[in-house]
């Protein structure tokens, strides 16, 4: 058996039709994982003392309140989530005008990524641009999906037009990152709420809205106008940005009840007790979500003036991170800044003579400030 998959193993024992509704899609040889996936994001030792620039985290969660709430939930981690979980629920449904029945609570929206994959596009097919936030394509892609990537524009902005072009009858699921990682791009808003209108009539859309609280246009829409239209949208969330919780692992879903419910079928585990409750503080507390936000431009302000200074070519960001050019072959450049103490995004092919680097506290920006001045010195 050892040069048999299990698909084909099962076939030749002539078990595969029933045995794959029972154990679902095969992984496909030679795709990564997931786990591949997440080793690659983060994988490398972080030695002592070196600055983590790499994930997009928020260095000034959790809030203190976030703090407090977990504290005072601490008594209640010997016990399930349930009803945490539906005080979150309901809370968001409330800040959206929509009703619980519209969202679903997850293990960081990364949680969120993986059943709509599961539930529309496991086996099937995938538009999206490319670079894009890679969660939702690896795993689907390790489990058989087919992925179309529409390169990005030169102006770094997502290709509506060329992913329109790309949707066929084939297509299961359009997924939009905006704003876009790694580029920190938006699209114009009255494109992008045509482009969701049309695509989600033909096909399933997806928005992945985790750095939506950065955008600095005014009025930006979210995709969650058209879930209240009952269009064929899943909007995803997450409390690990501008919140600061990235380690708690909670975020949500927004879509029709009759989507939620199909998507709830794939979920078998909950986020925890004091996740929900620092959630519930963090949505109450909007000095800190302002605070997050002034310091993350105070930040890229900084940065932006460094790259200016050192006539780099960097895209404007609508996120917590810059996308700017290096001319050097991303790995040598990683190590290069780890050997100067910073850790910086991992590569996003094509642009391997790019990096992403994430806003980190004002100090830690100083810090990269000198790091990139010696780098290219
Ligand atoms: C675009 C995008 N979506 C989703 C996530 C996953 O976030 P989480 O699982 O922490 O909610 C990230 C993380 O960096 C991201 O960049």
């Amino acid at each position: 058996m050892k040069n048999l998959n299990r698909r084909q193993w099962l076939r030749t024992a002539g078990l595969a039709a029933g045995a794959a509704a029972f154990i679902g899609p095969s992984a496909v040889a030679g795709v990564p994982s997931f786990s591949d996936y997440l080793r690659k994001i983060d994988g490398l030792d972080l030695p002592p003392g070196v600055i983590k620039l790499s994930s997009n985290e928020n260095p000034y969660g959790p809030s203190e309140k976030a703090r407090q709430a977990m504290v005072a939930a601490f008594d209640d981690a010997c016990r399930y989530p349930f009803q945490e979980r539906v005080d979150l629920t309901n809370k968001l449904a409330e800040k959206y005008g929509l009703s619980p029945d519209h969202i679903l609570v997850t293990i960081g929206s990364t949680e969120g990524l993986k059943i709509t994959a599961l539930t529309y596009a496991i086996d099937g097919e995938i538009v999206t641009a490319d670079p894009t936030f890679e969660a939702m394509l690896y795993y689907a892609e390790h489990f058989g999906a087919h992925i179309v990537r529409v390169p990005v524009k030169e102006d770094m902005t997502t290709d509506l037009n060329g992913l329109d072009r790309r949707i066929s009858n084939n297509t299961n699921l359009v997924f939009l990152c905006n704003p876009n990682n790694p580029t920190g791009t938006i699209v114009n808003a009255r494109e992008l709420q045509q482009f969701c209108e049309a695509t989600s009539r033909r096909t399933m859309l997806f928005s992945d809205e985790a750095y939506y609280d950065y955008i600095t246009e005014p009025g930006y829409p979210s995709m969650v106008e058209l879930v209240k239209k009952d269009y064929n949208v899943i909007v995803s969330k997450t409390f690990s940005k501008v919140y600061g919780l990235a380690g708690l692992r909670i975020g949500y879903l927004i879509a029709r009840p009759d989507i939620i419910a199909r998507l709830k079928e794939r979920q078998v585990e909950r986020t925890t007790v004091l996740s929900c409750h620092a959630a519930s503080a963090a949505l109450d507390e909007q000095d800190f979500y302002r605070f997050s936000l002034q310091k993350t431009n105070e930040a890229k302000k900084i940065i932006y003036d460094t790259l200016d200074e050192l006539g780099l070519k960097y895209v404007p960001s609508h996120a917590n991170f810059i996308f700017f050019e290096t001319g050097r072959e991303i790995d040598d450049f990683r190590q290069q800044m780890m050997d100067l103490g910073i850790r910086v995004g991992r590569p996003f092919p094509p642009f391997r003579k790019w990096c992403r680097v994430s806003t980190g506290t004002i100090e830690e920006v100083q810090q990269l400030r000198s790091a990139l001045l010696k780098a290219f010195s």
